[in-house]
């Protein structure tokens, strides 16, 4: 308890210096609440407004996917290199050390496995256990003109008000079905819907003709997802036009976990979105590092 007899006249008002009043540079996210922006904080690295981040949930579906076999062991020393983890709450109590403290994105949507409709998805997990696990967001997967478009779209509106009620951001992923043609006209319909009903930052596919125009029509930050794996330069050269056409970062797994050097894989993917850094030139990274 502070001791009463010796408490100092105030003097200090620093009456030169005006109120420090600075805006949330995220995009779309300046009106959002104090715990809101501090956990986007810990997901979008606030002196470069972007994210690399480490997406390993593939399981909460596919099973043990290549590259994932064995988490603590591919996966674990990847960390210090990732400024967020996308996975599901068994992955983050059985394997991830609690003394990581950057931010988690808790898969929260599952249900079916790859031998049925993917789309016929619920919501996966309680918001207290997601408190619980002091998550950064939760990820819920929308599929947009899929057959269970509907309670998708419905899945992340319950998400965002659950959100909401406790400061926790939403990202919105938006599935692209097979049948569906993966150009800007679709990526634009469901980024701007997941925008629309509350996701706080959204996570699409890249694709070559009129990505500027998805980030653009979006208002608020989108990653892309990596896709299928693809050589190592390719992968970097997607992750650059993304970058300039807009987007806030990656969310990229399979051509990270599935590289012959994942390591220097995330690293060179590091530069390119947080340094601007040329294809050919992290591709050379990515050359150096691995032969360390
Ligand atoms: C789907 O399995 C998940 O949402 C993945 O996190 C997402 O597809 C990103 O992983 P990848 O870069 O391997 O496509």
């Amino acid at each position: 308890m502070a001791d009463k007899d010796s408490i100092q006249e105030t003097h200090n008002y620093h009456l030169d210096i005006p109120v420090n009043n600075e805006p949330f540079r995220l995009k779309g996210s300046n009106s959002l609440d104090w715990g809101m922006k501090n956990r986007l904080s810990n997901i979008f690295r606030p002196e470069t407004g972007r994210a690399v981040m480490l997406a390993i949930d593939h399981g909460y579906f596919l099973g043990p996917t290549a590259g994932l076999e064995r988490v603590d062991v591919t996966i674990v020393p990847l960390l210090p290199y990732a400024d967020t983890l996308m996975c599901t709450r068994g992955i983050v109590r059985s394997t991830i050390p609690p003394t990581f403290t950057k931010g988690i994105v808790l898969r929260a949507s599952g249900g079916p496995s790859i031998l049925k409709e993917l789309s016929n998805e619920e919501i996966a997990v309680d918001i207290e256990d997601a408190i619980r696990l002091n998550v950064a967001a939760l990820a819920v997967q929308v599929f947009v003109g899929g057959e269970y478009e509907t309670r998708s779209i419905h899945n992340m509106t319950r998400l965002v008000d659950m959100g909401n009620r406790y400061g926790i951001p939403v990202l919105g992923v938006t599935a692209v079905g097979k049948e569906m043609a993966r150009d800007a006209k679709y990526m634009r319909l469901a980024t701007r819907i997941c925008a629309e009903l509350g996701a706080s930052y959204v996570k699409t596919y890249y694709v070559d003709e009129g990505f500027e125009t998805v980030t653009a029509s979006c208002p608020v930050p989108i990653v892309i997802a990596g896709g299928k794996k693809l050589p190592e330069l390719d992968a970097l050269k997607m992750a650059y036009n993304a970058i300039q056409q807009g987007a806030a970062g990656v969310d990229m797994g399979r051509n990270i976990f599935q590289s012959e050097a994942p390591a220097a894989m995330i690293q060179a993917v590091g530069k390119v979105v947080h340094e601007n850094m040329k294809p050919k030139e992290a591709y050379d990274l990515y050359q150096t590092l691995r032969r360390r």
